[in-house]
């Protein structure tokens, strides 16, 4: 009698645990596959963004100096930064520091920007470089 009736309350239960394995294993698998898919349009979507504020911040504190293209010589000693130019040789660390500290000739233009905001300038001044030279310095590109 008594195993009769823990064999019914048994098998309920376990009929719900395969129930609740399959969905956890669909549910992981469904996940997965967006997940796989999403992510390289996200890391698209975020370069894209990162370029586009880069580009709004470096209108605004980098540009009457050195050009709305990087192109330079708007104040005679600021250098191109565009392919043109010797920054197309520098490190993303090395812009960093430029933005930040600054040099004798020219204002510490980024020392109140947050990480992501150098990291955006950064990335849009690399897209003025022809590829080759965004190779040669990789950084976060
Ligand atoms: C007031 C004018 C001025 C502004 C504004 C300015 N710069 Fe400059 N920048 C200069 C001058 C002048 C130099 C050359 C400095 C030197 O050689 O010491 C320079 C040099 C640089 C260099 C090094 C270039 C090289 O070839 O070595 C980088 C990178 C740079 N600036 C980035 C920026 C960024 C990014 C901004 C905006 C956040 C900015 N600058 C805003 C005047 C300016």
């Amino acid at each position: 009698m008594s195993r009769q009736r823990s064999g019914r309350t048994r098998k309920p239960a376990e009929n719900k645990k395969t129930t609740i394995a399959a969905l956890a294993t669909f549910g992981l698998i469904f996940v997965a596959v967006v997940v796989f898919v999403i992510r390289p349009t996200a890391d698209t979507a975020s370069q894209a963004e990162a370029e586009t504020g880069g580009k709004v911040l470096f209108e605004t504190y980098c540009a009457a100096c050195h050009g709305e293209q990087g192109q330079g010589g708007i104040v005679p000693e600021a250098p191109a930064l565009n392919a043109d130019g010797p920054a197309s040789q520098l490190s993303d660390a090395e812009i960093a520091q430029m933005m930040r500290q600054g040099s004798e000739l020219m204002p510490a233009m980024g020392a109140d920007f947050t990480d992501e905001q150098v990291a955006a300038v950064t990335v849009f001044i690399k897209s003025l470089w022809t590829p080759e030279q965004r190779a040669a310095q990789p950084g976060q590109n």
